[in-house]
């Protein structure tokens, strides 16, 4: 499998107040993150520490606007269990799964940033949910996760990646390149961070599949993308997206 693999992207909004409706500059900002973020493009990667630089890839994948479905609704806030993904919940039907990415951008409630279903479940309800103030990096985004870095994590649970520390006391993310660490990092950390007798360079908290702040997470590594490549080869989850 090599070359670029394009995803079409549609993007549902749902919005209760006018805020919450964001505007198209706001929709094509988080595209732009995307397609920056997913091949190493970004400017930010430069901070990424010496010994971490080998690590860091280009996915080959091209992120298209392919449209935006917009819906008002009385609802405050969605949760977590899938409501405005049909519209029979009150929420937008997602649009042609198997060959398209669904964003679904509502008010998630609860502090939660975003979430995402991994490759292989029902496609109804397959693509990632964020809340408006944390899509793009313009707009109606608030700090410290404004830069669209949201979309990206969760895109990489989509790509089939996992927490960076497997989501367990110095669990397995399933990823070879990436160190073993004891459990998620908070904020901005100082390099190196060390556990899980991880070696001098410790932690790889820089990653996007870390819970750092978003202007502290500016790379993917080799191993991710060796991962995520799988599910597009014939036979894989995706593979409705490499005809
Ligand atoms: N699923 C995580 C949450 O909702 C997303 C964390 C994204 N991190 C970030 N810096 N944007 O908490
Ligand atoms: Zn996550
Ligand atoms: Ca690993």
């Amino acid at each position: 499998l090599t070359g670029t693999i394009t995803i079409p992207v549609v993007v549902n909004v749902i919005y209760k107040t006018a805020a919450q409706n964001i505007s198209q500059a706001q929709i094509q900002s988080q595209i732009d993150v995307l397609n920056k973020d997913f091949s190493a493009t970004n400017t930010d990667v430069s901070l990424t520490p010496t010994p971490f630089a080998p690590l860091v890839s280009n996915f080959e994948l091209k992120f298209v606007l392919a449209g935006v479905v917009r819906k008002q609704s009385s609802k405050t806030s969605w949760g977590t269990a899938d409501a405005m993904k049909s519209s029979s919940s009150g929420g937008i039907d997602a649009t042609s799964p198997t060959t398209n990415l669904n964003i679904w951008v509502c008010n998630i409630g609860g502090g939660i940033l975003g979430y995402a279903q991994f490759p292989g479940g029902a496609p109804a309800t397959d693509g990632v949910v964020i809340s408006p103030t944390y899509f793009g990096n313009t707009g109606s985004v608030t700090a410290p996760f404004d830069k669209g870095r949201t979309a990206t994590h969760e895109i990489g649970h989509w790509l089939n990646l996992r927490h960076i520390w497997g989501d367990s006391n110095c669990g397995n993310d399933l990823v070879a390149d990436t160190p073993t660490q004891q459990t998620s990092n908070f904020g901005c950390p100082a390099f190196p961070h060390v556990t899980c007798s991880n070696g001098a360079n410790g932690d790889l908290f820089m990653n996007y599949m870390d819970y750092v702040n978003d202007a502290c997470m500016f790379m993917f590594t080799a191993g991710q993308k060796t991962r995520t490549r799988a599910i597009f080869q014939a036979g894989g989850a995706r593979a409705s997206f490499n005809p």
